[in-house]
């Protein structure tokens, strides 16, 4: 516990410091934000809190509602940065009801166990990793110049000492020879002179086996064991030679070699731990598993959908989930789900599931407002995105401030006449805005700076916007 504690406190941010980093991509929904704030800090809270009452402590799980497009999923992502816990974000959709074809929910404690084994690897392979380019370095070495055998006497009376003086080539024996080249591929290969270099290694198959996809969608990995595992060890040693250049094979050796370092036990222990004591799953479009106010909770899919949501009451209750780790406790794991609910209602999800995230938060619309901000303000910025790209043809792209006033000002009109979409409408507008001058560079337009202003805005856009039917296509 410890070594877990210190982990997350080192690494722990205040709730106004998980606010502001959160604002640095998210523009407006305070109450979201301070919502999953305070959430992710009290996993520290706990940790630090006395013992005796530390395992009475339960998450509140955390609903946030709101329309299409205002920032439910970005939260989500960039929550993911910041946690510095093992986080999983998955889409309820993608579930179906245990004994159903399809993935069952229980799947989304093994996939985030799974997670936090592969975050405390890296961890544990980035503190060995000097141990472990030494030794990258020796073979490295060993393919450049293979070892002499041992069959030839290792030394001779008089040579034992490498000291130039006293060496010379004639009468070296070959260990001495090789001791002395080894040294000077060494010198070599630290002053990257050997890069380019063709060295022959060993490459294990990696990536999936198309097989173990097929099983996985049809839960068998549900059976206890690892058939992934299996069907790998079976498939092991079929690794293939390949040439390829010292620079290439590096990181292959690296990694096989800081593999060999950790202990894969401890590795595992650390990872439930923290899985079980910080884990966060976000649970996305938990709407699509709501049956909605058509359905009677009879016929076809809603009974799945129901089923879906019973099958994951006990696990954000808390229940223990069988995971090729070992059992995983899900009493303390964080739960964030997140829904449009635009047809579905929150309370059409069943009413025990709703009780087991306490906390709920609306997200708001956004306002022409935001839009100006999200178009600005955001590290990334649609007009930065922009920027970025036509920079790349040696053109400097400049937005005026009316432009994007206007940009956002359509796009909030579009929203309320058409649909709301949300930000995702400044997607659309923008590359219409955009995609002449898109098409024209650099054929007719080959450098130079390029100012947006608002006329351009509109004449770009005044087609489509004074055509209610087009518009409906596409803006
Ligand atoms: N408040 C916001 N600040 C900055 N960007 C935003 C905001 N809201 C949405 N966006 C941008 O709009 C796009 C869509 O947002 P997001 O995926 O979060 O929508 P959502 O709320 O999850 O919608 P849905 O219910 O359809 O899943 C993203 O590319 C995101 O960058
Ligand atoms: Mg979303």
């Amino acid at each position: 516990m410890s070594n877990l504690k210190q982990n997350i406190a080192e690494e722990a941010l205040t709730p106004r410091q998980i606010v502001e980093a959160l604002d640095t991509y998210i523009i407006g929904q305070g109450e979201a934000k301070k919502s999953v704030a305070i959430a992710l800090r009290n996993r520290w809270r706990r940790l630090h809190a006395d013992e005796s009452i530390r395992e009475e402590i339960v998450p509140n799980n955390i609903i946030m509602i709101g329309p299409t497009g205002v920032g439910k999923t970005e939260i989500a992502r960039r929550l993911a940065r910041l946690a510095k816990a093992p986080f999983i974000k998955v889409e309820a959709s993608k579930y179906t009801e245990v004994g159903y074809v399809g993935r069952d929910v229980e799947s989304m404690i093994r996939d985030l166990t799974d997670i936090g084994v592969s975050m405390v690897k890296s961890e544990m392979q980035e503190h060995v990793r000097e141990k472990a380019s030494e030794q990258v370095e020796e073979r490295l070495l060993d393919l450049l110049i293979p070892p002499v055998r041992k069959s030839t006497p290792e030394k001779r009376p008089g040579f034992q000492q490498h000291d130039d003086a006293a060496f010379d080539p004639a009468t070296a024996s070959d260990s001495d020879l090789n001791h002395r080249t080894r040294e000077k591929f060494r010198e070599k290969l630290r002053n990257g002179e050997l890069e380019d270099r063709n060295v022959e290694i060993f490459v294990q198959p990696t990536g999936q086996n198309p097989m173990m996809q097929i099983f996985g969608a049809t839960g068998m990995e549900d059976m206890g064991m690892n058939i992934q595992d299996m069907l790998g060890s079976l498939t092991r040693g079929k690794g293939k030679k390949r040439q390829m250049k010292i620079k290439d094979a590096r990181p292959i050796l690296l990694s096989e070699e800081s593999e060999k370092l950790i202990d894969d036990d401890a590795a595992v222990q650390e990872a439930l731990k923290r899985v079980q004591n910080s884990g966060i799953v976000f649970i996305d479009e938990i709407d699509k598993v709501a049956t909605g106010s058509s359905g009677d909770g009879r016929g076809g899919p809603d009974v799945s959908r129901q089923g879906v949501q019973r099958d994951m009451l006990p696990i954000v209750e808390g229940s223990n989930v069988s995971t090729k780790y070992g059992m995983v406790k899900t009493d303390h794991i964080l739960f964030i789900a997140s829904g449009a609910f635009h047809t579905a209602k929150p309370s059409d999800l069943i009413p025990e599931l709703q009780g087991r995230f306490p906390i709920r938060v609306e997200m708001n619309s956004l306002t022409e407002e935001d839009f100006y901000n999200i178009l600005t303000r955001p590290k990334n910025a649609l007009t930065k995105q922009y920027i970025a790209m036509l920079k790349s043809e040696q053109v400097d792209l400049d937005f005026s401030d009316d432009a994007i006033r206007e940009i956002a000002k359509v796009a909030a009109e579009v929203n309320a006449s058409v649909e709301n979409i949300g930000a995702r409408r400044l997607h659309t507008i923008l590359s219409s805005v955009l995609e002449e001058l898109q098409f024209a560079i650099p054929d007719d337009i080959k450098s130079g700076a390029i100012t947006i202003d608002k006329s351009y805005v509109d004449r770009q856009l005044e087609k489509l916007t004074k055509n209610k039917d087009l518009s409906h296509y596409i803006l």
